[in-house]
């Protein structure tokens, strides 16, 4: 598909932007009084990273941001997302602050304002301070006193500054990846462990929007969601069935909490173990909060078959690669008209005021070549989304920001360095950037009028 549309039919307001995360990012991981994440520990222990990958020096944002930033804006972007890593402020996770991480994050922050560039603030993706980690983590239910002094840190020290919050990146992501599946840090397994984080990290997301609402004035505050449309393989009352089940865990699960729903029902048992934390009229309440936009993040859709030798959700995943259909390199279906349906579905809930895609990108084997990379896959990606985006937009979908992920090739999680999202391409080795022609013809979109 080639692209039919103009940056100006987006609307001269839209937020045009790129997003990054701590870990991913910053590197430093143990310089100017900064504690432990439990990716530093994680990655170093499990051996579940490929290449035993570390996020030690990533991609060195902690001493490159001022060249980053100055990417940022060259390619044409309006927004700088990022995150701030819990254990760099407070390394020990509550207790002492760390002045020279506060001071990191007043200095990228100011050179974004120096640059015209708006900063959006993600107080947690994914790193909780190791500390805190030994304590329990997400099952602790001190979390919530945890979380709500760094989230009144954050705000007491950039409020002034940073409008723009967004309290969670991606509940599901980290509860089922790191408390459920064990992929991810903290590398914890079983739903003795995932349930209670789930609960946590929806009070959480809840209190975290009460802070900041308290003492940033004029705060503009979201959270992020992961979605994926979930289809199932055949039309079977099986299939169905099993489609609603994993919609609930993928889809449901952290907004309707915070949008005062309560968690979702559905004919799926294992939701009535979570209901019983529910039990408490307060919870229903204190898990909702108003928030001012939802962050909606969406990599690919999920085509979805009855299993019953799958434990707990009796359904597993039809790869795209088996059946042929467009996909990434990390194996992710390629579906921009299940993005369409996905906004339109979230724009749909009551509560729902306004919607920003927080995170929208790929990863394709880039091959540098004489200074070149040619990442036309990612090209034609992005031409697909945004054509689809711009559909639910003049349908009435109140859609008023775009932020790709990623600005440069960083470390992704568990697929270590392998896995490729940026805009620019990174050495490892020498930390020398290269625009890809992806990064190129968004300067070309954002600048044509
Ligand atoms: C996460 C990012 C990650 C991206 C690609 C999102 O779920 O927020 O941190 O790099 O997916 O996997």
């Amino acid at each position: 598909m080639n692209s039919v549309f103009n940056v100006s039919d987006f609307g001269k307001k839209f937020l045009w932007g790129v997003a990054t995360a701590a870990v991913q990012n910053e590197g430093a991981y143990n310089i100017d009084g900064k504690g432990l994440s439990v990716w530093d520990t994680f990655s170093k222990r499990s051996g579940k990273i490929i290449g035993a990958a570390k996020p030690y020096e990533a991609c060195d944002f902690y001493h490159r941001y001022k060249d980053d930033l100055l990417l940022v804006k060259a390619l044409g972007f309006k927004v700088f997302r990022f995150s701030i890593a819990w254990s760099r402020i407070l390394p020990e996770g509550i207790g002492k602050t760390n002045k020279e991480g506060i001071a990191f994050y007043h200095k990228v922050i100011d050179e974004c304002l120096q640059l015209g560039l708006i900063p959006f603030v993600t107080l947690y993706h994914w790193d909780l301070p190791q500390a805190l980690e030994k304590e329990g983590g997400w099952t602790s239910h001190s979390m919530l006193r945890w979380f709500s002094r760094f989230a009144t840190v954050c705000a007491e020290e950039y409020g002034d500054k940073v409008k723009n919050w967004i309290i969670l990146n991606e509940p599901m992501g980290f509860t089922s990846l790191g408390y459920g599946l064990g992929k991810h840090a903290p590398g914890k397994t079983g739903l003795n462990n995932f349930f209670p984080a789930v609960h946590n990290a929806a009070l959480a997301q809840a209190e975290g929007g009460r802070i900041i609402r308290n003492i940033v004035e004029h705060a503009n505050i979201g959270t992020t969601f992961s979605c994926s449309e979930i289809i199932p393989f055949t039309q079977s009352e099986k299939d169905i069935a099993a489609a609603n089940r994993m919609d609930i865990l993928l889809n449901r699960l952290f907004i309707e909490p915070s949008l005062g729903m309560g968690y979702p029902y559905g004919n799926f048992q294992l939701m009535d173990k979570l209901h019983l934390y529910n039990k408490a009229w307060k919870y229903t309440e204190r898990m909702k909060f108003d928030f001012d936009f939802v962050g909606i993040q969406n990599y690919f859709s999920l085509t979805v078959k009855h299993n019953p030798i799958i434990p707990i959700i009796n359904a597993s995943e039809v790869k795209a690669v088996t059946r042929n259909a467009p996909h990434t390199d990390m194996g992710w279906e390629i579906n921009a008209a299940s993005f369409y349906r996905m906004l339109k579905r979230f724009a749909a809930y009551d509560g729902v005021k306004k919607i920003i895609v927080s995170e929208n990108g790929a990863y394709f084997k880039d091959i540098l070549q004489n200074g070149v990379v040619n990442d036309a896959q990612r090209i034609q990606y992005f031409q697909d989304y945004l054509q689809a985006m711009l559909q639910a937009k003049q349908e009435g979908v109140n859609i008023n920001g775009y932020f790709v992920w990623t600005l440069t090739d960083n470390f992704e999680w568990a697929e270590g360095y392998r896995a490729r999202f940026g805009l620019i391409h990174v050495d490892f080795k020498t930390q020398l950037r290269t625009i890809k022609s992806s990064g190129y013809w968004w300067r070309n979109f954002l600048n044509r009028k």
